[in-house]
């Protein structure tokens, strides 16, 4: 065609021969060969355009309006092509199954509660379904709130229990229990009965380790009335762990000392994951220590501001991180604050 001289008619027959060839491209492959061929900067249309100057002069308006004219229809054509042709495609791979229309679409990524958090509420719940109240005091306290009013005197032994953050300001500290949060609520009640529990962040001085952190949280608990005895704790926690932990979930009390309750015991469950056989979690010992507790010390009922003759009292305190770690096999207490989504997300 290239030796043909050019007229309008040559145009008008590559144009046919152009759209024929496009009815018969099958393929998406076939017709991008086809848009090199006839559209591309070096295709057939492309160049006819091109030998415009072969024409005489006052045919060339003409010529180059029909033969843009031309073009556009033939993109046009094409793309339409490109459309029916990827719809057939596309149903062919339907058909064959290549395309799983049941799988799951991309799940949304959604954020949720920290497992602390989570545990928390749990033990919230709980305290709550058993008639008590949550009483919140501040993670900054005194040296009395802290220590001395919980008949820990300034150089009691058991400080060394408990190593402190003090701030510059002279004794002002971050609590290193939530205990001050009983002479807080005691103070405010008294001479009221109590029921509360009495949940935060506590603080203390520590080598940061598998088993130690700075920062954790606990949920006191305090009962203040007439009558209050040891078997009203016992039963309490009993029920609280066979509510946290499951039915029929066994509990033993141990002898045990805190300045500020006497007697003091500390509580076991039955290992929540070998059911008391004995593992590696529990130590083959079939239990796990997970609160501390007693009854209110005299001299920390009347520092609140109850008679003890009057009333008496129990407290117990426990450690949600402590709680978690052992329900889920946890052996580093250092992810609950180490923002691993990796962890974090298992929750
Ligand atoms: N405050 C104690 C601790 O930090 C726990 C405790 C609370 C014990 C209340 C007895 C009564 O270990």
């Amino acid at each position: 065609m290239h030796n043909q001289p050019l007229t309008g008619q040559t145009l008008e027959q590559l144009a046919a021969e152009a759209l024929a060839a496009l009815e018969s491209a099958a393929d998406s492959k076939a017709l991008e060969s086809w848009h090199v061929v006839y559209l591309g900067r070096k295709g057939r249309v492309t160049q006819m355009i091109r030998r415009v100057g072969e024409l005489p002069k006052e045919e060339r308006p003409a010529f180059g309006r029909r033969a843009n004219e031309l073009k556009r229809e033939l993109e046009t054509a094409y793309e339409k092509r490109v459309q029916a042709i990827k719809a057939a495609e596309m149903e062919k791979a339907l058909a064959e199954g290549a395309i799983d229309v049941t799988l799951p679409g991309r799940p949304v990524a959604r954020g949720r509660l920290h497992p602390s958090t989570q545990v928390l509420r749990r033990i919230y719940q709980i305290w709550a379904d058993m008639g008590f109240q949550i009483y919140r005091s501040r993670d900054v306290e005194t040296d009395e709130y802290n220590f001395q009013l919980l008949n820990i005197p300034p150089h009691h032994p058991a400080r060394d229990m408990q190593d402190t953050f003090y701030t510059t300001e002279e004794g002002v500290l971050l609590r290193t229990h939530t205990s001050p949060g009983q002479i807080h609520a005691m103070r405010e009640y008294c001479p009221e009965p109590i029921r509360v529990i009495l949940p935060g962040m506590c603080y203390r001085y520590e080598q940061i380790s598998a088993r130690y952190e700075i920062q954790f949280h606990q949920v006191e608990g305090l009962a203040v009335g007439y009558n209050v005895r040891f078997t009203d704790l016992k039963g309490t926690l009993t029920d609280f762990a066979q509510r946290m932990f499951g039915a029929g979930r066994k509990t033993r009390f141990r002898a045990s000392y805190f300045p500020f309750t006497e007697p003091s015991a500390e509580m076991d469950v039955e290992c929540i994951l070998c059911d008391g056989q004995g593992c590696r979690v529990c130590k083959h010992t079939g239990w796990l220590e997970i609160l501390g507790c007693g009854m209110v010390h005299p001299v920390v009922l009347q520092n609140g501001g109850y008679d003890p003759t009057v009333y008496s009292g129990y407290a117990f305190g426990m450690g949600p991180e402590r709680i978690t770690m052992l329900k889920h096999g946890i052996e580093d207490i250092r992810y609950f604050w180490g923002n691993d989504l990796r962890f974090l997300e298992q929750f």
